[in-house]
């Protein structure tokens, strides 16, 4: 028993020794460790400043949070900040991730009082894990059912004091029971403005020991789909090409150079399948994904939001359709029909 606990919390808890991945330790390496560093996200960062104030105050965890919102705009970072900020410690996982209830049973109970428990993802918790974390979350217990059948009884253990972070990018998925409980807060995460983003690579900049011109940093910025995790990522390449290229110094023609090679190739190439293949639609995202021969999450998740933001496409009950705003970035003209919208 004791082997299969510890197996399936190793399974399910990401001890961050498998994160050895280039791109994604540069990714930490970027992440703010302070609110200071935290640029953006102001509304967020009060009230949690005021809510960890308190609940420091009275010498209390906090509350379980809910962060929600497109991928990349920091959801993990506040997870974090908030763990430095109270002086604990985090255990970190996703919903998918947990597969049994045993997995979840063995997360919470090795806790240590005050801990973070952070779930990722957790639109993809199956309903019988989260009917386990109801009570975990409201009564601070855990209810396990010993038996089956009409000999079937539940026992009930108390858990350590501790804060749920849960992030998922996905709300609408998470059942409203789940959702109900996050009593610190639900807090969705804004897309960022230019100028946050331009401050942002400029940060990143300095850490990564690479001289940037300002120009070049926003030529970034206008092209990072208001998400940080995108910024630093294009930030990365435009590095790599200023040091194959160039000086190894980020300056505005450099940057050109290395964003018209990797930008927004596979956006317009969905505006160009709405618009040729659908004549602007409407169309599902399930039929655009397949034309496109893309996964759906990654239309309805990377591109889709971005195009949502810029005005090029719209939903509507029937599916998406291109707007005349699209048409006309792509240099053609709008049937009639897409005018009036
Ligand atoms: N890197 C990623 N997100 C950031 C943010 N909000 N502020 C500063 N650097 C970041």
């Amino acid at each position: 028993m004791r082997n299969i606990v510890s197996l399936n919390l190793q399974k399910s808890i990401n001890m961050n020794n498998n994160e050895n991945n280039n791109e994604k330790y540069l990714d930490q390496t970027l992440r703010p460790d302070n609110w200071s560093d935290y640029i953006g996200q102001e509304t967020i960062k009060k009230n949690l400043k005021i809510l960890l104030t308190a609940a420091m105050g009275r010498e209390e965890p906090p509350e379980h949070l809910l962060f929600y919102g497109p991928a990349g705009l920091g959801k993990t970072t506040l997870a974090h900040l908030i763990t430095k900020e109270i002086g604990a410690q985090m255990k970190s996982t996703s919903g998918p991730a947990i597969e049994r209830v045993g997995d979840l049973a063995s997360i919470l109970t090795n806790l240590s009082p005050r801990d973070i428990l952070f779930i990722d993802e957790a639109h993809r918790l199956n309903k019988m894990i989260e009917e386990v974390l109801y009570p975990a979350m409201e009564s601070g217990v855990l209810d396990i059912i010993i038996g089956k059948g009409p000999s079937a009884r539940t026992i009930q253990l108390d858990l350590p004091p501790f804060t749920l972070i849960a992030a998922t990018t996905r709300i609408s998925l998470l059942s409203s029971p789940l959702r109900s409980r996050f009593s610190g807060g639900t807090f969705r995460l804004e897309f960022y403005t230019e100028e946050e983003i331009q401050r942002i690579v400029e940060r990143s900049a300095k850490i990564l020991g690479t001289e940037i011109a300002p120009g070049a940093a926003t030529e970034i910025a206008k092209r990072s789909r208001s998400t940080p995790r995108t910024a630093n990522h294009l930030l990365k390449r435009c590095r790599d090409y200023a040091q194959v290229h160039g000086s190894g110094k980020v300056d505005f023609d450099s940057a050109i150079k290395a964003l018209e090679l990797l930008v927004t190739a596979n956006d317009r190439r969905i505006l160009e399948i709405l618009i040729e293949k659908f004549n602007g639609g409407p169309v599902g995202l399930q039929t655009l994904a397949a034309s496109a021969s893309e996964e759906e999450e990654t239309i309805g998740e990377v591109c889709e939001p971005y195009l949502l933001q810029l005005g090029f496409i719209e939903r509507t009950p029937r599916g998406r359709i291109a707007t005349p705003r699209a048409y006309e970035h792509l240099g053609k003209t709008p049937p009639n029909h897409q005018l009036n919208i």
